[in-house]
């Protein structure tokens, strides 16, 4: 987490640094930082602890000049969120500073041997040692040469790092470098800059390099950027990506925040991502890269992922299982790690994140591929660190997600997994032709269905007065609904801060039916289904506790309008394609209650956007 940037050159460092730690909030919120040099080449570092917007105010008072320097935005790891633990870190000169996403695992040795050499820490962070170390290096074996000190230093790192660090001594140079953790950079005629992803870049340019792990990069002030690869050879032919898309669509654009502007772009991404994908012969996914033979051989698949990315994949297993017949084994990537992974010579792994970058689900793939699976990740952003290790990726493209909480990128990533599904029953036969295309003509037909429940959030309104005060709540559901169950109630705990649970319907009179007293909100995500009439017997179970029943269900349900108090509708789908339609109702209830609370729907407490720490 966290999100670093860094320029020289540009006239309007400051604001570069400033907008550019804007839109990367969505990687760490707690405090936020940055460092100029002044042409008097002394460094000037203005940190707080909050929000960018905190940080705008204090660098407007500090009055900051200069054409150079590096910004950060944390999500905190070690050191409480505070202003001395904010970044960047300076060496004890104070001619250094530092920013850093990531986690130095051997922190704490390299603090107790700085401190022994007579170093002087000023925060309680494990970013801290970087400066100090940096300090030694350029002081000593490096000479002044940046690049050397910052090899120099990285060398007696472990862990995750992406750094970006100015001297004075070097008043024009930002010296960057990356293990593990996402850095590009940019050259323009005004300037070279550094961040963590695209999104500061965006407006600026429409060309930026993808630094490899290990890379070294030299940004000077009339635009050079010299990068240097882990042996200390000038690479030649860095990778480079082309930004798609306009800058004004990681903007609010007229909403009141990213979240409801991202539910509402959920039909026309789904849109983008079905184009063109049915030929006659089937489903077309060249990004898959295998033959048909090669599909028809997968005879296990693995489904790696975390929070929402990892519901959506309990619903590809259930359709990869049901359509394509091939027993599927679906992990939070955070367990993965751990756990005996029992692969065969053709399993295929499929790794399910919106950023691409998710460190645990990233470090799941590695394993798997080290052990011979051949990897294909869904994702939603271009040249993640997920795509450029993956043998092959789909692109949801549903745009920037910068709201915390994803939406649009579920329901994308949920169609993509269909896709998947529907391609591997085809290839081996389970399938045929005509099935194929049956289910994908319902594909087609989400975007209105869901543009239709935008036209029904009256229906989640009546409840945000109900739920506004409650302290917790149980979200059911059997099959492929108990992951919409799921989501629903990751949703809503994430956003509103009350106490959701969510468990398989014929779980609940396991243990969770204890929770159940008079008016204790239950949602029951009942669609027509062939497991339609046990969640209703569910329902019935709880109702009878005293529960109050809001019911996702889908049009015309004679029983569930009987049953329930209250009833969210969906218009009719089949059991795989239904998921994709009644979270939407999920995401805008989880929205309601939260705006009710007062709460920032697109920053909540606590949360990052991208979680790039084991
Ligand atoms: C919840 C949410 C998180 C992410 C999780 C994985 O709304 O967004 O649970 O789904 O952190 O992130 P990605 O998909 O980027 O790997």
């Amino acid at each position: 987490m966290c999100g670093i940037v860094g320029c020289t050159g540009t006239d309007k460092a400051v604001n570069f640094l400033l907008n550019g730690l804007a839109t990367l909030e969505y990687r760490g919120y707690d405090s936020a930082g940055i460092a100029t040099i002044s042409p008097d080449h002394n460094l000037h570092v203005v940190k707080c602890q909050g929000r960018v917007a905190t940080l705008r105010d204090r660098v407007k008072n500090a009055n900051l000049v200069g054409t150079c320097g590096i910004g950060h935005t944390r999500w905190a790891t070690h050191g409480v969120p505070s202003d001395r633990n904010a970044h960047p870190h300076t060496d004890c000169s104070g001619k250094i500073a530092v920013v850093h996403n990531g986690i130095i695992e051997n922190y704490e040795d390299l603090r107790a041997q700085l401190k022994e050499a007579g170093h002087e820490f000023k925060s309680d962070t494990d970013s801290e040692v970087v400066a100090h170390l940096f300090e030694d290096a350029w002081n000593g074996p490096a000479k002044g040469n940046l690049i050397a000190a910052l090899r120099n230093a990285v060398a007696r790192l472990e862990g995750s790092w992406a750094l970006a660090v100015v001297c004075t001594d070097e008043p024009d140079s930002v010296v960057v470098t990356r293990h593990g953790s996402p850095l590009v950079v940019a050259s323009t005629p005004e300037g070279a800059y550094a961040a963590s992803d695209v999104m500061p870049l965006a407006a600026i340019t429409k060309h930026v390099i993808q630094l490899a792990d290990d890379d070294i990069a030299l940004l000077q002030k009339d635009g050079t950027i010299t990068i240097y690869d882990a042996n200390g050879d000038e690479v030649k032919d860095p990778a480079t990506l082309d930004i798609d898309w306009d800058a004004s669509a990681a903007t609010l654009g007229g909403y009141p925040d990213f979240m409801s502007k991202e539910i509402s772009e959920q039909p026309e991404a789904i849109e983008r991502l079905l184009k063109g994908r049915l030929t006659d012969k089937g489903i077309r996914l060249d990004e898959l890269d295998m033959s048909n033979e090669e599909l028809a051989q997968v005879d296990r698949v693995y489904i790696i992922g975390c929070g929402t990315s990892y519901h959506v994949g309990l619903i590809a297993r259930n359709m990869i299982q049901h359509w394509a017949k091939i027993p599927v084994d679906i992990e939070y990537a955070s367990e993965f790690l751990y756990s005996d992974a029992l692969v065969t010579d053709h399993t295929l792994c499929l790794i399910i994140t919106q950023s691409g970058e998710t460190a645990d689900t990233f470090a799941a793939a590695r394993r798997l591929k080290s052990m011979g699976c051949r990897i294909f990740a869904i994702t939603n952003v271009l040249g993640s660190s997920a795509a450029r290790e993956s043998d092959g990726t789909i692109y949801v493209q549903a745009g920037p997600e910068v709201s915390v909480s994803s939406t649009k990128a579920y329901t994308a990533q949920m169609v993509a997994a269909t896709l998947v599904a529907l391609r591997l029953a085809q290839a081996n036969g389970n399938m045929t032709l005509d099935e194929v295309k049956k289910v994908y003509c319902e594909l087609l037909t989400v975007p209105d269905a869901i543009r239709k429940i935008f036209k029904r959030t009256w229906q989640d309104k009546q409840l945000v007065k109900k739920l506004k005060h409650a302290q917790s709540m149980l979200y059911l559901g059997r099959g492929s609904s108990s992951a919409t169950a799921y989501e629903g109630a990751l949703k809503m705990k994430e956003i509103s801060y009350i106490h959701a649970e969510a468990y398989p319907a014929g779980e609940m009179k396991h243990g969770p039916i204890a929770l159940v007293e008079s008016g204790f909100p239950v949602v029951a995500i009942v669609p027509q289904d062939h497991v339609h009439d046990k969640t209703l017997s569910n329902i019935m179970e709880a109702k009878s506790r005293g529960g109050y029943i809001i019911a996702v269900a889908t049009d015309g349900d004679e029983e569930v309008a009987n049953l329930a108090d209250h009833v969210l509708w969906v218009p009719p789908m089949s059991e795989y394609i239904i998921p994709i339609v009644s979270i939407v109702h999920l995401q805008i209830l989880a929205l309601y209650v939260a705006r009710a609370k007062g709460l920032d729907v697109d920053k909540p407490r606590n949360l990052a956007k991208s979680v790039t720490v084991e």
